[in-house]
């Protein structure tokens, strides 16, 4: 329209403001042009990494994969102090995704402050002053880019939900952190402080870390991954370092923060209406980094139970070592159908550096009547499911079978898993160092379980003497998982237990006498099998019968000798689980249980918490 505009009269143009419509010839209408959606806010993330070799390309992994325009995002990265690889895997990460980014800064290391001289977990005054200076950069470096949020997030914090920025930035609060589980029922807030700034345990925590209540709330300490709201005025104030004046506690980053957040009367909120991820448990100041590169792993293995965990693809990482822990073979019974369950089993095997073989289960479902007779299997006269009245079932049969063919394997020592656990921290040095003592004390030994069901739980089980955490085990459900000598082995077949089958983990109670049921352990003459097992327990169950998530592929099946009747014998679970999903508001998303001896660590004062 240049032309139509100089075609006009000079005086025109010149005369002051006009009302286009009214004087000027217009063009025909045009459609008024819709307003385009709004950018999405800016945010930085600050990635401050100390000998974290280990957790960070699961944790860059995770950034990777977080749900928010990359070029609405800026990368603010330090390292210092490391005695591993860190600075050179961040550093390849940073050049991996800066062209995603709207920026990326890296601040190199200083000259170390302090000296690790008393322990990596140590954490001298100067150490923490290190942090909250960094901590305070990486708040100015937001401000100066003008930045509307700036992230902290700890570097071994795995934030699995994808859309954690727009759900917390739909919060509208200044300081909002997304509420991070971990084994036990240590997360990243507090609901009480005392006098002195420390934690204090308070009974609206409980409710809010187990989700019995949801939603956001206020609580005055949130720490290791938070979102703040830099365009609050308020927010202006807030700063780590240095402490504001009147700080009159511990110096520590955490404590400083929260001060000055109560100085500027911004309040921090936990926020729970989602699962947002895991974090690993505080190391105490004499362990090693070995000791948090295993706790790590573990919040690691946890993850995976419900996500996918893939390291960031912009780093190199090398896959640990697998090793068999000194047995011949470790097992995993697998049936071809439950993919899902064999590739979480993988991974998470892969994350412990455990090599195992993959058994192919059999499976149940497959089998007629014809190849039962055909094996001679028969079912133990009598038999029935003590809580359902049931027979057995095919998915039992399959179940026992796979059992079966590793036993007639004749190995001389193997770990048989299922597919279907979850591990206890330190599974493998622990596991490890019960073998030892085994060894050491020439126990005579046939079967030792790994992971089981106590049913006999009036009585306590009495220890063995000389072995650390080794028990004699009364009767018991599940094959979770479990130990097993030559000896063993013959010892199981020469039972002949395909003749007169029941549940697997019916038939070991009755081969070490320990089966309620007289009228099952007659028809075993020999009952003398030498079973033992670690306790506490390092292997559970990933999904309880009857909780979210769990579905059984034993008791979900057809009757053997009929195979024209269709049964569900996890009918009941079903419609119980779906009773509790309604009631509780969770649809379908598997609610993780947790062991019911987890034993809850007391709170450590900040001089142990890790930061870095
Ligand atoms: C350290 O990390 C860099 C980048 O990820 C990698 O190329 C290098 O091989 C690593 N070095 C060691 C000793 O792990
Ligand atoms: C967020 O909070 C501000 C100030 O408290 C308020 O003006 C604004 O309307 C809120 N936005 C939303 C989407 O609730
Ligand atoms: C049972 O299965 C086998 C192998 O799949 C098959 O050959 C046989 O015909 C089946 N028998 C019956 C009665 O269905």
């Amino acid at each position: 329209h240049i032309g139509l505009f100089w075609s006009l009269p000079w005086f025109l143009v010149l005369s002051g403001p006009l009302s286009c419509a009214e004087e000027l010839p217009v063009a025909p209408q045009q459609p008024v042009q819709r307003e385009s959606p709004l950018l999405r806010p800016k945010v930085l993330i600050t990635i401050i990494a100390r000998n974290a070799q280990h957790s960070l390309p699961y944790f860059l992994g995770c950034i990777d994969r977080l749900e928010y325009p990359k070029d609405r995002i800026a990368i603010w990265a330090a390292s210092d102090h490391n005695v591993d690889n860190t600075s050179a895997v961040l550093q390849q990460w940073l050049r991996g995704v800066q062209q995603l980014y709207h920026s990326v800064e890296w601040r190199p290391a200083e000259e170390p402050s302090f000296t690790l001289s008393t322990g990596l977990k140590h954490w001298p005054k100067s150490r923490f002053i290190q942090v909250m200076k960094l901590k305070q950069a990486a708040l100015r470096a937001a401000r100066r880019l003008w930045a509307d949020y700036i992230l902290f997030v700890d570097c071994d914090n795995l934030l699995t939900h994808r859309r954690l920025l727009t759900d917390l930035m739909a919060e509208n609060l200044t300081l909002v952190a997304p509420m991070l589980e971990s084994r036990t029922l240590y997360s990243n807030f507090w609901c009480g402080m005392t006098p002195q700034g420390y934690y204090r345990r308070t009974p609206e925590y409980v409710p809010i870390r187990k989700w019995k209540r949801q939603g956001c709330f206020a609580v005055p300490m949130v720490h290791s991954t938070f979102l703040m709201d830099l365009r609050r005025s308020a927010s202006q104030a807030l700063a780590f370092y240095p402490p504001h004046p009147e700080y009159p506690h511990h110096l520590d980053d955490i404590m400083a923060f929260a001060f000055s957040a109560q100085q500027a009367e911004v309040q921090m909120y936990v926020c729970n209406k989602e699962h947002y991820g895991y974090l690993p448990l505080p190391l105490k100041q004499h362990q090693t980094l070995e000791e948090e590169e295993e706790s790590f792993t573990h919040t690691l293995t946890e993850a995976l139970i419900d996500y996918t965990m893939e390291p960031s693809q912009y780093v190199h990482h090398t896959a640990k070592q697998l090793g068999k822990m000194g047995f011949d073979e470790i097992f995993l019974i697998n049936l071809k159908r439950r993919l899902d369950r064999r590739e979480r089993m993988m991974s998470t095997l892969a994350a412990l550096g455990i090599d195992v073989t993959l058994t192919e289960a059999v499976d149940g479902k497959a089998l007629n009547s014809s190849q039962l007779l055909a094996m001679g299997i028969d079912m133990l006269p009598g038999y029935k499911d003590p809580y359902s009245g049931r027979v057995l079932t095919r998915g039992e049969i399959g179940c026992f079978l796979s059992h079966y063919n590793i036993w007639k394997q004749e190995l001389q020592q193997v770990l048989v898993l299922e597919d279907d656990v979850r591990f206890e921290p330190r599974f493998r040095s622990r596991l490890t160092a019960t073998m030892d003592d085994v060894k050491r004390t020439g126990l005579d030994w046939d079967l030792i379980y790994v992971g089981r069901k106590r049913l006999q739980v009036t009585e306590p089980e009495s220890w063995v003497k000389g072995v650390s955490n080794l028990v004699h085990p009364d009767y018991s459900y599940w094959t979770l998982g479990y130990v097993l000598s030559l000896q063993g082995a013959k010892r199981l077949i020469e039972a002949e237990p395909l003749s007169k089958m029941l549940p697997v983990d019916e038939f070991l109670p009755i081969m070490f006498n320990k089966h309620p049921k007289d009228e099952y352990m007659h028809y075993f003459k020999q009952r003398d099998l030498r079973a033992f097992s670690v306790e506490p327990l390092l292997l559970f169950p990933t999904h309880y019968t009857g909780e979210p998530g769990y579905f059984s592929d034993t008791e979900t099946s057809t009757i053997w000798d009929d195979e024209t009747v269709a049964t569900d014998w996890d009918r009941d679970n079903a419609k119980r689980r779906r009773k509790q999903e309604r009631e509780s508001g969770v649809e379908a998303r598997p609610v993780t249980p947790r062991p019911a001896h987890s034993n809850v660590p007391s709170f450590l004062p900040s001089g142990n918490r890790d930061e870095l």
